[in-house]
């Protein structure tokens, strides 16, 4: 499929977007997040893809939602659009891991898009930023609430107030991201992860993104029962025989989703 705004390869069992508006230093409009949206669909539904990576360029990963778009926009434009909704959650439905890779800006509507996916690993130039308020608006796509669930509410007020940026450091040390790499080595690093966690069983990780994902809509006490009900199920599969005989027998594991 060829996308206007995106680059999408596929390469032994990983399928790698490149968010590709160099111009506007990758600026979200309408058409890239449709077409995000529409190619995440097909990736999701495609057998020979099993974990997904999305970047940006080396400069920026998304510097905000596009503000050209926007600056005329009316209330009634974006209510009656409910801007950027349909997309946020066609990406929430994908089954499969998705590894945001950032390099450089990842701001406004690109930090969220960012927290969308699974985790985020980025390079050593990133800077990550909700500067809405800049602009006389606030975050639209989930700010206020993800980056509150993964650097704390002091942290998150200090972002969404003063809009100033966070560097890699400051956001491995609180959490936002769970690697830096060298800059050079995002992309490859991104790919090598993702190449590990297609080797599992496609069953067991979206247990797994399904259940770390509850977490953030329920309670401790449920959140819990619901691990606890895909742990139980899980011995139901052919890959649990497997994962578990390999070990005993001292192997690697061939998994088949089954
Ligand atoms: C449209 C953008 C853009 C954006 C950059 N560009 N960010 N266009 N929307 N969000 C364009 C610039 O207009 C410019 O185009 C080109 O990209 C290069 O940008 P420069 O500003 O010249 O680059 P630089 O000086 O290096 O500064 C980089 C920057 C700055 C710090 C990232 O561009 C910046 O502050 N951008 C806006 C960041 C922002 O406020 N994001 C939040 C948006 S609101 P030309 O044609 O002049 O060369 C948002 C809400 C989400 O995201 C909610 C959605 C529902």
């Amino acid at each position: 499929m060829a996308y206007q705004t995106l680059i999408v390869e596929i390469e032994d069992s990983v399928a790698l977007i490149r968010l590709n508006r160099p111009d506007a230093l990758n600026a979200l409009n309408s058409q890239m997040l449709g077409e995000l949206a529409e190619a995440l669909k097909a990736l999701d539904g495609n057998d020979k893809v099993r974990c997904i990576v999305l970047t940006g360029s080396e400069k920026a990963f998304a510097a905000g939602a596009d503000i050209k778009e926007m600056s005329e926009k009316t209330f009634v434009d974006m209510f009656g659009a409910d801007y950027f909704a349909p997309e946020g959650e066609a990406i929430a439905r994908v089954r499969k891991p998705i590894i945001a890779a950032v390099s450089g800006y990842a701001l406004g509507g690109g930090c969220e898009l960012a927290m969308m996916c699974d985790f985020i690993i980025c390079s050593e130039t990133a800077k990550f930023g909700q500067p809405e308020i800049n602009l006389g608006v606030v975050a639209g796509i989930g700010g206020t609430q993800r980056l509150t669930r993964f650097v704390g509410k002091s942290k998150s007020m200090d972002m969404h107030l003063t809009g100033r940026f966070m560097d890699a450091a400051e956001a491995e040390r609180s959490g936002l991201v769970s690697r830096v790499v060298a800059p050079g080595k995002l992309v490859p690093e991104a790919l090598a992860i993702a190449k590990k966690i297609a080797e599992k069983s496609a069953l067991t990780v979206m247990a797994v993104k399904e259940a770390v994902n509850r977490s953030y809509e329920t309670t401790l006490r449920e959140g819990v029962l619901f691990e606890r009900r895909l742990f139980h199920a899980l011995f139901a599969t052919e890959d649990q025989k497997e994962g578990m005989g390999a070990f005993l027998e001292k192997r690697q594991p061939q998994f088949r989703d089954r």
